[in-house]
């Protein structure tokens, strides 16, 4: 057999998606996936172990009918957005609720348009998908560039807070991107529950909008694989009808009802990591060759006047201290390192770290 002549087209030349190394043993300090510098709160664990009973012998609800519910009456219920089961999708994860958006509505050879830099996965889909892409870069303070605004095609995707600089993207320019866009425009707000933005109002006059969110960063919950999407109800409709059914477990299911459930103490300790990014922020500006782009999200992006430097912090930071940060080793972003916020303890590991550093490179 031989496999090269079996494979799709596509899969040839095909770049995966690179996720962050997920280290093996301990005394990591893993700042390098965006991930919640605090575990799950105990209320949230202690609904997990409940759930390892019986019920596991049954599927779970494939429409998570009790997390739609409680996303609308509870999560969302202060916010000025759309307020029908009909108009929520859960998925497993922001990722998988991408995929079914991709699934819904791009054909070969429809046009995708994302911009550069910003999260991945949308080209590995684009690519996997068999989509024309149009990748377009963002200015060089990585706000959207006015050719955007004359983009076409089936699906435009806007990251908010962008991966990887952290800045919010205001609602003035989301929504004269959805009234120029023939096709629907995707908000991917995985990071919002750090940022005091988000594009949830404009849903409710907004009909080619879709709003994808996250457990995994504001929750704690990355392990468990939950998410949600709101958008008109004729767009939910068909994400429901091409999603594998059961998508979410209902471990997941019971966790994120125990999430939204004790939001109010878990946004409390999301605090606790937007005071140490703004700490954070402050500290490393004061570094003379390096500055801190402005974040909205729960990770900084670093940037070393001299490209050659973040390489070599990067690998002291791994192999002498343990510490991962994240470097994309592509043209624009070689002089950045994108750092995780820790817990303060963490953070000021990283600072120690960060000087000493300083002092052999800077
Ligand atoms: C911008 C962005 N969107 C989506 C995701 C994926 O999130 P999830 O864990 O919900 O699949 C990530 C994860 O890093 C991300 O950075």
């Amino acid at each position: 057999m031989d496999l090269s002549e079996l494979l799709r087209e596509v899969l040839k030349n095909f770049s995966p998606y690179q996720p962050g190394e997920q280290p093996i043993g301990d005394g990591w300090i893993k700042l390098n996936t965006n991930e919640n510098a605090y575990p799950p709160i105990p209320e949230v664990i202690e609904e997990i172990k409940n759930s390892i009973n019986d019920k596991l012998r049954l599927y779970p609800d494939p429409l998570a009918l009790e997390v739609r519910k409680a996303v609308l009456n509870q999560l969302l219920r202060d916010e000025d957005t759309l307020t029908n089961r009909n108009n929520v999708f859960i998925g497993n994860g922001a990722d998988e609720i991408i995929e079914v958006i991709f699934k819904v509505f791009v054909d070969p050879g429809n046009e995708v348009v994302f911009f550069y830099p910003s999260y991945g996965m949308y080209k590995v889909l684009a690519t996997l998908y068999n989509a024309k892409i149009n990748e377009i870069n963002l200015n060089d303070d990585f706000s959207i560039p006015d050719t955007a605004f004359s983009a076409k095609g089936k699906l435009l995707f806007i990251n908010s807070p962008n991966n990887p600089n952290g800045k919010s993207i205001g609602n003035a320019t989301i929504l004269k991107l959805c009234s120029n866009f023939p096709g629907i425009v995707v908000v991917d707000e995985a990071y919002a529950d750090f940022s005091e933005q988000t594009s949830l109002s404009l849903l409710k006059k907004v009909k080619n909008l879709i709003v994808v969110r996250t457990l995994s960063k504001g929750f704690s919950l990355a392990s468990l694989r939950a998410g949600f999407a709101l958008a008109d109800a004729s767009i939910i409709k068909e994400m429901n009808n091409v999603k594998l059914p059961f998508n979410t477990t209902y471990i997941t299911q019971i966790a994120a009802l125990a999430c939204i459930k004790n939001r109010v103490k878990i946004f409390e300790q999301n605090k606790k990591i937007i005071e140490e990014r703004n700490r954070l922020t402050q500290e490393l500006n004061s570094f003379e060759g390096v500055s801190v782009l402005p974040s909205d999200a729960n990770f900084i992006l670093v940037k070393f006047n001299d490209k050659s430097k973040a390489l070599k912090f990067l690998w002291d930071f791994k192999d002498k201290h343990k510490i991962l940060v994240r470097h994309f080793s592509k043209p624009r972003l070689y002089p950045y390192i994108r750092i995780t916020i820790g817990t303060e303890e963490q953070n000021n590991k990283l600072l120690d770290v960060f000087k000493l550093l300083a002092v052999k490179y800077l």
